[in-house]
Order: structure tokens, then C-alpha cells, then sequence
């Protein structure tokens, strides 16, 4: 049984990364038609031949092989967790038995950032090692990191989500919505959409995009944590658990081991870490709950919240520019503005709710681009204007959502944003206008030259 250890936390003197580094330089030399190759190892992930960090390939596998072994990360999926844990599993066999030939140790383990660990100063850092020397010298590196990821919302509100899947009313699931195959677009999973993707833009380079993001060995470290975080979330228990439904429990999806083997490896068979291949667990995390029928006797507790009779739509897009965007959405529309909203499909009702949802859907655009920290600004008790933090979005895999291919349909990400305490908190002030809301969408970093991002629509709605 192997431990994947916290990275932040290996005693000193520890070759864990020194014998990463080796292993990935070896699997940098192999073909990108050897499975156990670093570019094919991260085409199982995704693949964009015109992308510069895939300049390098050369040959590649036949198509036939191609169709069945690359590109099959599964996001915005109820999949996202069983799939990322069978691709790690993979790899770290096949670092593993990369170090054992070079001579290293025979139990060699992936380990885990954790960069939410408040006590840990250094936690938004990718550690040293990756970038240490800061060049192509080592092995580790990738060029166009940020190489400190921002600390806002790092903390992990998706433990609180107490469903795996996402509702039928539109509630985030923590493990994301149900799909068949689905290699992305739509709504992520509450762990998917935060901390996941967050670090993924936040990092950029070669690990803001899906196509790429297999590429940068600490993208396999990132992964472990989220893999981690799915544990972590079991063993809270309540009505968190696994799904039940076969579609689930059976679905499978193809690899290859360390041999070159091709291998059909099932969900269901990855519910328990110490039963994954040779079997691994967490340090400081115990496997608890694992089974995928736990049923529980606790109701779920949600608070009430009085109904607000206002749901609103913008009735255009909206384009973010380098500094974001400013809007208003009206609130208790007309009547007249109301029927002309209804009957575009724009308008829904509230009635007696308890959720507050502000969501962006359709969201499409082209390259990288940084997260965005949504405000809804209001006056305080003294009448001065303040910016009410709601949230962040991170785009990650907006350029192939908003394409349509083989594998999506082209209308983009959404996302969405529960709000239900902050409107409530506002309601309460004196000032508060119920007639418009006003929003502010704003990047966290500077927006490269080549980023465009446009939100089919915005709309507050409740559930
Ligand atoms: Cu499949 Cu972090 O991505």
C-alpha cells in the first residue's frame, strides 16, 4: 500500500520530487506513440495539435487508437472524480516503474498540494522544485506559470455540499452533474468548479487548458489533491456519498499500465483508494465510507430564507473586457417587460424558494482566460457604495467548449454562483434597491492579449 504524501510536508531530504523529475525526463525521450511517454500520458487528458505546447509530438498514434485513448477527460460530469482517479492511478504506475529503473526506490507515490492549508505560509506556491531552476534545465518547469496561485476562495466550500450529483432543481452536486461521456461544457461539479479549476486558469500556461494541462507535471499534483478532497468529502458522511445508479458504478473507461497493457477499468472499481491497482491512501486521511449504498438517517437541514418575488435576466451578452464588466440586472421587472422576458424565455418566477442562484451561462471565448471575482454592489447603512464579494468564476476549457467538435456542442461553460446569504444579508440594509441589481464582473489578473469572453446570459434565479 503506498501513502501520497503532502508535499509541504516531506521531511527534508526527501527525493520524492528528485526522483519525479528524473522519471519525467525519462518519459520526455519516449515517442509520443509509447503509452508510457510524458506526451502520451498527457494526450489521454486532451490533445490540440495547433497548440504551441504540443509542437514538439511528432509522430503520433494511429487515429484508431487515438479515438479510444486520448482526449477523454471527463468534466462537468458526474465522471470528473472516478475518471481523474483512474488517469493518476495510471501514471503513478508508470512514474513508479520509471524510478524503480533508474535505480530509485520501488514504492515511489505521487504526492498531494494541498493549497488550502491555511497553517502552511508557503501554500500558494507551487512548491520549489517545479520551479527551481526557473528553465527548461529542469524537468519539472513549464514557461507561463503564475507561479503563486491567489488565495481567495481556496478555502473548500464544496465540502459543504452535502449531494454527489447535481439536482434536478439546478443545485450544484459536489461531484457534478449527470452525463454520459462528456469531455466538458455546462456546469461543473461544486469540487470540479472550486478549488479545481480556480487552480488550473489561476496557474495558466500549459495548465489553464484542458488540451494542455497533462503537460505541466505539477497539474499531477494539483490532481492528487482534488482525488484527496474526494476522500476527505466521503469520510465528513451525512448524505454524502457515492452515487448509487448503475450507469454510474459501471461505466468504464480505457488506459494502459505500466506493461503498454491496454486495460477497461470500471468506477466502481476505484471507490476504495486501497483497492486501486496496488492501492494507495492519504496521509492524515483515513478511508472511511467508501461504499457506494450508505444510507443515511440524517435530514438535510436548509435554512430558510424569506421568498423574494424578483428573478431577472439580462436580455443580452455581455462581453468582459480587460477590466471585467459592469451591469444591472432589472428586478421586478414591468409587466410589459416581464411578459416581452417570459415569452424570450428569459423571465422565471420565484415563488417560495430558498435559493438564490446568480448564474452566467453560455459563457464562450478564446484563450486563457484569469479568474473573475463577481461583486454585486450595494449601498451599506451609511449610503456609501460598497462591492459585496459573491464569488469567483474560472473559466477552464472556454476556448474547446465554445467550439463545436467531436466532443462538445459548442455553447460554452456555465457557471453559477449561490448567493441566497449575501441577498439576504442585503435585503436587510435600508438602501437596498429591489428593483435593479447591480454587478461587477472583475479579473483577478491582467488579461492577455488574446482572451475574449463573452456571457450569453446572466440571470438571478431561485430554487
Ligand atoms: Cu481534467 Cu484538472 O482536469
Amino acid at each position: 500500500m503506498k501513502e501520497r504524501k503532502n508535499v509541504y510536508k516531506l521531511p527534508s531530504g526527501d527525493k520524492t520530487l528528485e526522483w519525479y523529475s528524473k522519471a519525467v525526463a525519462v518519459m520526455k525521450t519516449r515517442p509520443a506513440t509509447d503509452p508510457t511517454s510524458w506526451y502520451y500520458q498527457a494526450a489521454i487528458h486532451g490533445f490540440y495539435a495547433s497548440n504551441p505546447f504540443w509542437s514538439g509530438v511528432g509522430t503520433l498514434p494511429p487515429l484508431s487508437e487515438r479515438d479510444t485513448y486520448w482526449e477523454r477527460c471527463q468534466h462537468q460530469s458526474w465522471y470528473f472524480l472516478p475518471w481523474h482517479r483512474m488517469y493518476l492511478a495510471y501514471f503513478e504506475q508508470i512514474v513508479a516503474q520509471a524510478v524503480a529503473d533508474l535505480g530509485g526506490p520501488t514504492d515511489w507515490a505521487l504526492p498531494f498540494w494541498d493549497y488550502s492549508e491555511i497553517s502552511n505560509p508557503e501554500r500558494l506556491d507551487i512548491p520549489a522544485a517545479f520551479t527551481t531552476p526557473n528553465d527548461d534545465s529542469n524537468p519539472l518547469w513549464m514557461p507561463g506559470r503564475n507561479n503563486q496561485v491567489k488565495a481567495a476562495d481556496t478555502v473548500l466550500t464544496a465540502l459543504d455540499i452535502d449531494f454527489y450529483t447535481t439536482l434536478s432543481n439546478g443545485m450544484t452536486g459536489f461531484g457534478g452533474p449527470v452525463t454520459t461521456f462528456h469531455h466538458g461544457g455546462g456546469y461543473s461539479g461544486g469540487l470540479e468548479s472550486l478549488p479545481h479549476n480556480k487552480i488550473h486558469v489561476d496557474i495558466g500556461g500549459a495548465m489553464g487548458d484542458p488540451d494542455t494541462a497533462g503537460l505541466d507535471p505539477i497539474f499531477w499534483l494539483h490532481h492528487a489533491n482534488i482525488d484527496r478532497l474526494w476522500q476527505v468529502w466521503l469520510n465528513l458522511g451525512g448524505n454524502r456519498h457515492n452515487p448509487t445508479k448503475s450507469d454510474w458504478l459501471d461505466f468504464s473507461f480505457d488506459f494502459h499500465d505500466k506493461d503498454r497493457k491496454p486495460v477497461v477499468i470500471q468506477n466502481k472499481d476505484v471507490l476504495d483508494t486501497r483497492k486501486v491497482l496496488s492501492g494507495y491512501t492519504y496521509q492524515g486521511v483515513p478511508v472511511k465510507n467508501t461504499e457506494p449504498v450508505v444510507e443515511s438517517t440524517k435530514k438535510l437541514v436548509r435554512r430558510f430564507v424569506p421568498p423574494l418575488d424578483i428573478v431577472a435576466a439580462s436580455d443580452k451578452a455581455h462581453e468582459l473586457t480587460k477590466t471585467g464588466a459592469q451591469l444591472s440586472l432589472e428586478l421586478s421587472p414591468s409587466r410589459a417587460k416581464a411578459t416581452a422576458l417570459k415569452s424570450a424565455g428569459l423571465l422565471e418566477r420565484a415563488g417560495d424558494k430558498k435559493h438564490i442562484l446568480l448564474r452566467f451561462e453560455n459563457i464562450k471565448g478564446t484563450g486563457i482566460a484569469p479568474v473573475y471575482s463577481v461583486y454585486i454592489n450595494a449601498s451599506d447603512k451609511d449610503g456609501n457604495k460598497q462591492a459585496n464579494y459573491a464569488g469567483s468564476i474560472a473559466l477552464f476549457g472556454l476556448e474547446r467548449a465554445s467550439t463545436s467538435d467531436k466532443h462538445h456542442s459548442g455553447s460554452g461553460l456555465n457557471e453559477q454562483l449561490d448567493v441566497t446569504d449575501l441577498i439576504a444579508h442585503l435585503r436587510t440594509l435600508p438602501n437596498w434597491d429591489e428593483k435593479k441589481l447591480d454587478i461587477s464582473i472583475k479579473p483577478d489578473r491582467e488579461v492577455g492579449d488574446k482572451v475574449t469572453v463573452s456571457i450569453g446570459r446572466i440571470s438571478l434565479y431561485s430554487e
